[in-house]
């Protein structure tokens, strides 16, 4: 059956095929079998093929490492058991027939039919991608698969349209983007990002068994419980290093749902998209639904390759002004030193200081606007407080401006306080069931962004801030989830689709802001890590993983954050110690080393810096600038994870052109006066020469100035790390 042929037609081509290709990085190849009906996308080392089967359906064939070219993939077995469709990996199973797998697409048409099977009709195909296009057995309902290869990473992008050309409104009930299936085996291992607030990404694991995992959010955004983000190993075996992974990322900034399934013949796929849970989105006759887009990529090099090429693919294909976005500025951000009570005075004082040290954009956090004096009243009236700033914004920008920084300001668009003008004007504009009362958090309730009014007024009062002030930055926070999650405006049987109109309000407020101000630069925070995907990190040019910023806890929110986000997004900041969420005291050289492994920002209160804490601070950013092009797009690789209590970490960044490496080490805490274990960097040129210097810290005595990559690779780096909370960095730089 489909079942074997899958299994052992993947296996035997990898142990055929694969080892010639890897390493080749050839453009993107498509093609079209007419005989077979097998449709293939290659790029970079990876392939993917589908094809039709004699009744029409769409069958995943393969996917894996890249085949050649003269390979003869088969045509996908023909279905002809009574719930035949229940055992083929289908591309995109509509809800029908005897399917008791999950489903794609869920559809209760008007006379109470809720049978759909798909058959695919023609396609149409493109340089870097196909489009297929299937119908519904009987029903004139069209749904077209949208396959794009990238030509480097061979990462693909995958997302389905859903058209209704019937004579009668029906109702979608489930839409996915697409559904990954992978060579039946009982040996996955299930990798994901899991969290709460000030405690984001951490990274689990799991075997995959059978029945499902299910990865979500049903909170109208993104959330911090999971990343919609999966990577599967082949089996336990699977290291940083090697061995085979497929892994995956949905696009989308609200509710979500990946499931990983392993089915009873041990078949295994992975469904993603809206949520359907309280989902319903009819479509009138000519009407049509886009899903997000669902990203999904394989390599046999282990989790390590994994990341470099999501990365890769973010920083050129996601991130705004791909191919090459810019790097990240030095960024200061007044939150954690002035909270609330911020004044024209001490920002000013503020910006002196973080000038002094070399920043290169102040940012003024919560607390600058109407009658904002703690996160009870104010939000949601984006005029200046005039006592706070008596002369509005200007002269505070002018003076970041004189002080050779651009000027950044934090916003919250999408919330109210209960007390606020706008509130008050206008009630009805929050998310809410009419008559039933609306739960608060953080005192505040939702905008809904899918009423034109409030996307206008939105627009309007971005568009002037930005347009009145010289801001080239904007912190872009969303400090709740829904709740209530009731759009009584719109007609009963479309009050649902909130759940995908909100999102679109709140992407096209980003975009139109984006295409009037061009230079802007915003960051997507949500009360720390709520709101990261690479929906938003399309629009937006950083992300704040989370609102904990103690050292040690970032070492691991980093790793994990590091398994499925490009660093180039990915902020940290110095902040004062002991820190804030758990009073835990660590030196300064340790907190920057902490956050230099990103893209680096400053959060302390620096009026209160001694003259030796600027000193260091000066020394740590001058070092940080020569390294932020490698740590932030250079190719990451994670020699030591901080995660399972281990007591040592370390990390190494190395440049595109391989003329610089950087290596992170930290220590726990040393016990017994054991000498912290050494870091052995990858990814160096085994011949070539690398002289040794240090960023902060010592290594240990005998270590030489110069030596070959091979050297460096297996005498390895061995830091000289003692007590708690040590850390140290070292650069290698090619000689030429
Ligand atoms: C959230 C953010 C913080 C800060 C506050 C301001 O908690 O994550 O960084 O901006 O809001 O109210």
């Amino acid at each position: 059956m489909n079942l074997v042929c899958l299994r052992g037609f993947a296996l035997g081509l990898l142990a055929a095929g694969v080892s010639a290709a890897v390493g080749q990085s050839a453009a993107a190849r498509i093609s079209y079998n007419p005989e077979s009906h097998v449709f293939r996308l290659s790029g970079g080392d990876a392939e993917y093929a589908f094809g039709v089967n004699s009744k029409g359906a769409l069958q995943t064939v393969y996917w894996g490492g890249r085949l050649a070219e003269a390979d003869s993939l088969p045509q996908p077995n023909p279905v002809d058991r009574a719930f035949e469709i229940d055992d083929t990996p289908q591309e995109f199973a509509g809800w029908g027939g005897g399917l008791l797998a999950e489903s794609a697409l869920k559809i209760t048409f008007a006379d109470g039919d809720r049978d759909l099977v798909l058959r695919y009709q023609s396609h149409t195909l493109r340089k870097d991608g196909v489009d297929v296009l299937l119908r519904d057995l009987s029903r004139e309902v069209y749904v077209t698969l949208h396959y794009t290869i990238d030509a480097d990473t061979g990462i693909l992008a995958r997302s389905a349209t859903v058209e209704n050309r019937t004579k009668a409104t029906f109702t979608v009930e489930q839409a996915s983007a697409a559904q990954w299936n992978l060579p039946a085996s009982a040996e996955y291992q299930l990798r994901y990002l899991a969290g709460r607030w000030a405690g984001e990404d951490q990274l689990e694991s799991r075997s995959v068994t059978p029945g499902s995992t299910v990865l979500e959010s049903r909170r109208g955004t993104t959330g911090h419980e999971f990343a919609p983000w999966f990577a599967l190993a082949r089996n336990s075996a699977v290291t940083e290093r090697d061995g085979e992974v497929w892994f995956g990322s949905l696009a989308w900034s609200g509710s979500w749902r990946i499931t990983v399934e392993q089915d009873p013949m041990q078949q295994v796929r992975i469904t993603g998209g809206y949520n359907p849970f309280d989902f319903a989105y009819p479509l009138k006759p000519g009407e049509r639904l886009e899903t997000p887009i669902f990203y999904g990529g394989v390599t046999q090099h282990g989790y390590g390759d994994m990341s470099r090429l999501e990365s890769l693919y973010q920083r050129r294909h996601i991130l705004p002004h791909g191919p090459n976005p810019k790097p990240r500025p030095v960024l200061y951000n007044s939150w954690e030193a002035t909270e609330f009570r911020v004044s024209e005075a001490n920002q000013m004082a503020l910006a002196e200081k973080a000038a002094a040290v070399g920043v290169e954009r102040f940012v003024m956090d919560d607390g600058w606007f109407s009658t904002r004096k703690n996160d009870r009243a104010g939000l949601g009236d984006w005029w200046v407080d005039k006592q706070k700033f008596p002369q509005g914004l200007k002269p505070l920008i002018e003076k970041v401006h004189d002080l050779g920084m651009d000027f950044g300001l934090w916003v919250e668009p999408e919330m109210v306080n209960e007390n606020s003008e706008i509130y008050r004007q206008h009630p009805d504009w929050i998310i809410h069931f009419e008559g039933r009362p609306s739960s608060q958090a953080r005192h505040q309730f939702v905008l809904n962004l899918a009423l034109p009014a409030v996307q206008e007024h939105l627009f309007q009062v971005l568009d002037t801030l930005v347009t009145d002030n010289d801001i080239a930055f904007l912190k872009w926070d969303a400090n709740r989830n829904w709740s209530e999650p009731g759009w009584p405006q719109a007609p009963v049987a479309e009050q649902k689709k909130l759940y995908v109109e909100y999102v679109r309000g709140y992407y096209a407020l980003l975009r139109k802001l984006r295409e009037k101000h061009p230079k802007l630069e915003i960051e997507s925070c949500s009360g720390g890590g709520g709101r990261v995907d690479l929906g938003v990190m399309a629009l937006t040019d950083e992300v704040w993983p989370s609102d904990n910023t103690d050292p040690f806890d970032r070492l691991l929110i980093q790793d994990g954050f590091s398994y499925a986000y490009t660093t180039q997004a990915m902020m940290a900041w110095v902040t004062d110690s002991p820190n804030w969420v758990n009073h835990r005291s660590t030196s300064l050289e340790y907190r920057f080393l902490s956050s230099m492994q990103g893209s680096l920002g400053l959060g302390a209160d620096l009026t209160k810096w001694s003259a030796e804490d600027v000193a260091t601070a000066r020394h740590m950013i001058t070092e940080y600038k020569n390294i932020r092009s490698t740590v932030q797009q250079g190719r990451l690789y994670r020699l030591v994870s901080p995660r399972s209590g281990s007591d040592f970490s370390s990390t190494e960044y190395v440049s595109g052109d391989g003329k610089q490496a950087v290596v992170f080490a930290f220590l726990h805490s040393q016990q017994m006066g054991y000498p912290a274990p050494q870091s052995l960097p990858e990814g160096l040129d085994p011949a070539a020469f690398y002289t040794i210097r240090m960023i902060s810290g010592k290594l240990t005595k005998g270590t030489p100035a110069r030596a070959s990559g091979a050297f460096w690779m297996q005498a390895g780096l061995h830091f000289e790390l003692n007590g708690d909370y040590s850390a140290a960095a070292a650069e290698l730089s090619r000689e030429p």
